[in-house]
């Protein structure tokens, strides 16, 4: 993701191409219609949310025109409150970003997320004596993990469901329990 430019119809292309993806993995077939696309994002709140917080962030970082900007900020604001999830407009998270579902997902502003994360419900991603966690590309987050501190999480971690992850770790390897440890290398990642 760029500092300056939100390229907007390239990371929501991203977005959604890997919720195809995520989604045709779990149903187990090759790829999704057009037509089961847009019910998707009809019947997936957690989809519909992910674009309104993309565009929000669009608005945002490319100054859009207050007529424009305020509601779809308004429009972000409340899906915030009715799903739970609360991610702040300028916190940088990079394109393939995988909400599962919702309910009480909390990013904090100056956490940075790189590509394709995936953030599972009741994760905290946030900020001990102001500084936050810098979090690699491809990582999983399962439900219920704490991530916070001036800490790195490497490229292609997991980390389990309810681990307390309070200091850095190095790509490649799946991360659990309280406090969090590695718990087995990653030999190679799809
Ligand atoms: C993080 C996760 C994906 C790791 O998967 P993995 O890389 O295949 O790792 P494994 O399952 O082989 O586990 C490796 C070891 O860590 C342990 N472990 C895995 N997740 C753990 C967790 N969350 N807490 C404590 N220990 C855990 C395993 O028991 C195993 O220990 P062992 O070697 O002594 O048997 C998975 O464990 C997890 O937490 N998934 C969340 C699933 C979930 O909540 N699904 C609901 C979605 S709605």
């Amino acid at each position: 993701m760029q500092e300056n430019r939100f390229r907007l119809k390239d990371i929501l292309k991203k977005d959604l191409n890997r919720f195809w993806d995520m989604q045709a993995k779990t149903e187990g077939i090759n790829t999704i219609g057009i037509v089961r696309k847009l019910k998707l994002i009809l019947k997936r709140p957690v989809l519909m949310k992910l674009i309104i917080f993309r565009c929000a962030q669009a608005s945002v970082f490319n100054k859009w025109f207050p007529l424009l900007g305020i509601p779809v900020r308004m429009l972000n604001y409340m899906t915030s409150i009715i799903l739970g999830i609360q991610i702040p407009v300028t916190t940088r998270i990079g394109g393939g970003l995988y909400l599962c579902h919702w309910g009480t997902i909390v990013v904090s502003k100056k956490a940075v997320l790189g590509e394709n994360v995936v953030l599972f419900h009741d994760v905290t991603i946030g900020h001990e004596k102001g500084k936050c966690p810098v979090i690699g590309n491809n990582v999983y987050i399962a439900p219920g993990a704490k991530i916070f501190g001036e800490i790195t999480i490497g490229d292609n971690c997991k980390i389990g469901a309810n681990a307390v992850v309070n200091k850095s770790f190095p790509a490649d390897c799946t991360i659990a329990g309280i406090p969090a440890k590695i718990v087995k290398r990653i030999e190679s990642v799809k």
